[in-house]
């Protein structure tokens, strides 16, 4: 409710604002929520093979919805709909003509080869979302049991596993993480970071998903041998190429040897000892720095500009890492530590553009 700035009270102010701010929260969710609905009518697609401005009425025409329901409710509800994603950012509205996509917007159309459209479907489905509801009981449940995680409490399993009994969770999570895949090597490949594969014989993509990372290296870089290492059920059915091949295995067991190890995505998914477990398995793989032997990790480094907009970004995944699997997003003193622990001598941050 709002009330003339000038009929209240400092006190009164203050408590406003902070219902303001706690509802913004409560109602975070209608944001994923709206998103979500837009991606499974493929508003962001409609609008943009519309080639021009889209009004209302055409847009309602060309959903993917049958109209059994009342036409005025339907345009209604597009309406709102429309209105909650263009406040957000995603869609444009000029006043006469109608809606244009917003420039974020093009990481949600099917096509784009860097859509986000895997990573959304993945992390709204309610297999991942309904852990969340179990948090608080499996922090104050805790047990002694260092694997336990909301998500195996509510699933039966951990993640990897449920992955490997459930072909359509398997399906979903694999494209989630190849379309992120294809994005960060979009961005390393064509901002130069490539350079930090250049000179190598052969790679090892440990835990490399469908092997879109390995792809993009045996592509770039015709002279690397490019293995992906992963779990069976991950890349069942999956063929190489001249310079890429697929093996299945457990890290935890043992790695190919290379010149190179790259781990993308994975020690955040584990926890410290785990983690050191994993480097061990790396260090054996590869031979002695001196003889070009490396561990090339892409993670995020937490805490290095808190006012940076991609701070919230992190602690979001930090709390999924804890809900969904048992490691964390690290700091740069947190990643030494590993590094340290694991026997290796040296490491070499580089942050992302
Ligand atoms: C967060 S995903 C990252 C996938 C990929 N590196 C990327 O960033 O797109 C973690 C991957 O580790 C794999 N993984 C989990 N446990 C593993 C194990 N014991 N040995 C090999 N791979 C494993 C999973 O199957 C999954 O594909």
């Amino acid at each position: 409710m709002a009330l003339p700035n000038n009929d209240i009270g400092d006190e009164t102010r203050q408590v406003l604002a902070a219902q303001a701010h706690i509802w913004n929260h409560i109602f975070n969710y209608i944001n994923s929520m709206s998103l979500k609905c837009a991606i499974q009518l493929e508003i962001p697609d409609i609008i943009h093979s519309h080639g021009r401005p889209m009004n209302l009425s055409d847009l309602v025409e060309a959903l993917p919805i049958n109209n059994n329901h009342d036409k005025a409710k339907t345009h209604d509800c597009v309406y709102r709909l429309m209105r909650i994603l263009v406040h957000a950012g995603f869609f444009i509205q000029l006043a006469e003509e109608g809606y244009l996509l917003a420039p974020t917007s093009r990481l949600l159309l099917k096509d784009e080869t860097m859509s986000m459209i895997p990573f959304l479907n993945l992390q709204l489905d309610p297999n991942s979302m309904d852990p969340w509801h179990s948090l608080s009981k499996w922090l104050n449940n805790a047990s002694d049991d260092s694997n336990s995680t909301p998500y195996a409490t509510v699933h039966g399993m951990p993640l990897f596993k449920y992955a490997e009994n459930e072909p359509r969770f398997n399906h979903i999570f694999n494209e989630a993480m190849a379309s992120d895949a294809r994005l960060v090597m979009s961005v390393l490949i064509q901002n130069g970071k490539g350079l930090i594969f250049e000179g190598l014989k052969s790679l090892v993509d440990v835990g490399g998903g469908t092997g879109t990372v390995a792809k993009a290296i045996a592509d770039a870089f015709p002279q690397i041998n490019c293995t992906v290492f992963e779990l069976p059920h991950v890349i069942e059915g999956l063929e190489g190429s001249k310079n890429l091949n697929f093996v299945g295995g457990d890290m935890f067991n043992s790695i190919p040897s290379a010149n190179a190890i790259l781990l993308k995505w994975i020690l955040h998914d584990w926890s410290d000892e785990d983690c050191i477990k994993i480097l061990k398995k790396c260090k054996e793989a590869i031979p002695s720095k001196e003889n070009g032997g490396k561990v090339i990790l892409i993670e995020i480094v937490m805490d290095q500009n808190k006012d940076d907009k991609s701070y919230v970004t992190q602690l979001f995944l930090d709390m999924l890492m804890m809900v969904n699997a048992t490691g964390k997003e690290r700091s740069e003193q947190e990643w030494a530590k590993l590094f340290v622990d694991a026997g290796f001598s040296d490491y070499n941050i580089k942050i992302g553009d």
